[in-house]
């Protein structure tokens, strides 16, 4: 009925009852979140008048729950105040996509699982706990809880059809159970994830790149001290720095890189952020087949002495790029001097031409200096083992230092947690081998 991917761990139970007190805490600071996520749904859509009533109804039931756990704290002489909140919350919002409806029926999805997770907690909390006052609170709190699943969901299904809102919720599930497996040094309600818990150690900025005599836009994150750090450039997919975009370059960040996600859609779409759907998609197409080698090259360029001509940069600059990013990554490899590169299954680099027409990308593999590194899936039916193997031959030949890994498991976009197409694993061992080989080509 909650639709939940996983079970708590009965060690969360142990825990939580140990730390009752950080609990409690962390439970209020929970309401008063629930009751404010609604009441911004009410100012950000004042077009959707459906959701308008419920979500009132629904934020008055958060705080009257907030207003009881402040009492249950006061009678244990508790005091309210500030606390390091879990990865959970921030999390399972990376993964809202971008573009409307797509948005809503995630922000939807994401609260109903996140009302799912602590009617399912406060469940254990009510059958575990000694104290038989507060086994009780938690009996009568879970039902709520299990209602406001019920009425997001609903309120994503205003939104889109029943099989559709099915596929994400199940989407969005499975990562939620993944958050929760991650480790949680934390003791909170929706303790998971601590372990990626970096974003509040950088700080970001939205950068502009004189190039050709006009600008690139990009997306700047850099860890939150005054050390001058190597750089990565981050390529975004067909799709724009979009959320997911931005997650991989906060990543990047939490690394230990200065990192830059450089727009080089500007001279056809600039600043264009799609979703994972079918409009993205055929969008991001368009866009695609106005890349044109000269211009990708150009903007390659601008986008290291940009790099280099901040003092926070060390000077040493690596590239690792997704799909088309992951071409972009090839292609900076032949023609820059990037010490390191990381390309995630890079689409028609072996192909007939390049981008735009003129010689094929991987014609240019003897240009390579430094060293360069490429995913691929084994399912990913866009790039045909033959053009691996193609790639894997012109690297040879032309004695670079290459490692190519093919994930057999993994398809098109396995990095993507948005993506159904999501492989952990495979993204998690493609990650590792990629910060390697950074911090051993870009390290000091
Ligand atoms: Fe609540
Ligand atoms: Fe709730």
């Amino acid at each position: 009925m909650l639709n939940l991917a996983s079970s708590t761990d009965p060690t969360w139970v142990e825990a939580a009852l140990a730390h009752l007190d950080e609990i409690l805490l962390d439970h209020a600071h929970c309401e008063k979140k629930a009751a404010g996520a609604a009441v911004n749904l009410l100012f950000r859509y004042p077009e959707h008048a459906f959701l308008q009533a419920p979500l009132a109804a629904l934020a008055r039931e958060e705080l009257a729950h907030f207003e009881a756990v402040l009492a249950r704290m006061e009678a244990r002489g508790l005091v309210f105040a500030r606390q390091r909140s879990s990865a959970y919350g921030g999390r399972l919002h990376a993964l809202v996509r971008d573009g409307e409806p797509a948005r809503l029926v995630d922000v939807l999805l994401v609260s109903a699982l996140i009302e799912a997770r602590s009617c399912e907690r406060f469940k254990l909390l009510a059958e575990a706990a000694p104290d038989r006052d507060l086994a009780a609170f938690y009996a009568e709190l879970l039902a709520s809880e299990a209602r406001h699943h019920e009425i997001y969901l609903d309120l994503a299904r205003a939104l889109q059809p029943e099989a559709e809102v099915r596929e994400r919720l199940a989407v969005l599930a499975r990562a939620e159970a993944e958050i929760l497996r991650d480790p949680a040094p934390l003791v909170r309600l929706h303790s998971g994830g601590e372990a990626m818990d970096i974003q509040s150690d950088c700080e970001r900025e939205r950068v502009s790149i004189p190039v050709d005599g006009g600008t690139m836009g990009g997306y700047l994150v850099r860890p939150a001290d005054s050390e001058s750090r190597p750089a990565v450039i981050v390529y975004m997919e067909i799709f724009g720095i979009n959320s997911h975009i931005r997650e991989v370059t906060d990543r990047v960040a939490g690394e230990g890189f200065v990192a830059l996600a450089p727009d080089y859609f500007h001279r056809t779409g600039p600043g264009v952020e799609y979703g994972y759907d079918d409009t993205g998609m055929a969008e991001g197409m368009k866009l695609l087949g106005q890349l044109k080698s000269d211009e990708m090259i150009a903007d390659a360029r601008a986008a290291i002495a940009f790099l280099r001509g901040r003092s926070d940069v060390t000077g040493k600059v690596g590239a690792m790029g997704f799909c088309i990013g992951g071409h972009m990554t090839y292609l900076t490899a032949c023609e820059t001097d990037v010490a390191a590169s990381a390309s995630y299954y890079g689409g028609g680099i072996a192909g007939p031409q390049g981008p735009g027409g003129g010689p094929s990308t991987v014609s240019r593999t003897g240009k390579i200096t430094g060293r360069i590194l490429c995913h691929f899936g084994g399912q990913d039916t866009m790039i045909p083992q033959d053009q691996v193997d193609a790639i894997r031959k012109a690297l040879e030949e032309a004695a670079v230092r290459n490692e190519v890994v093919v994930y057999p498991d993994a398809d098109h976009g396995f990095n993507c947690s948005q993506r159904a197409s999501y492989h952990k694993a495979s993204a998690d061992d493609a990650w590792q081998r990629t910060f390697a080989l950074f911090r051993e080509e870009l390290g000091d």
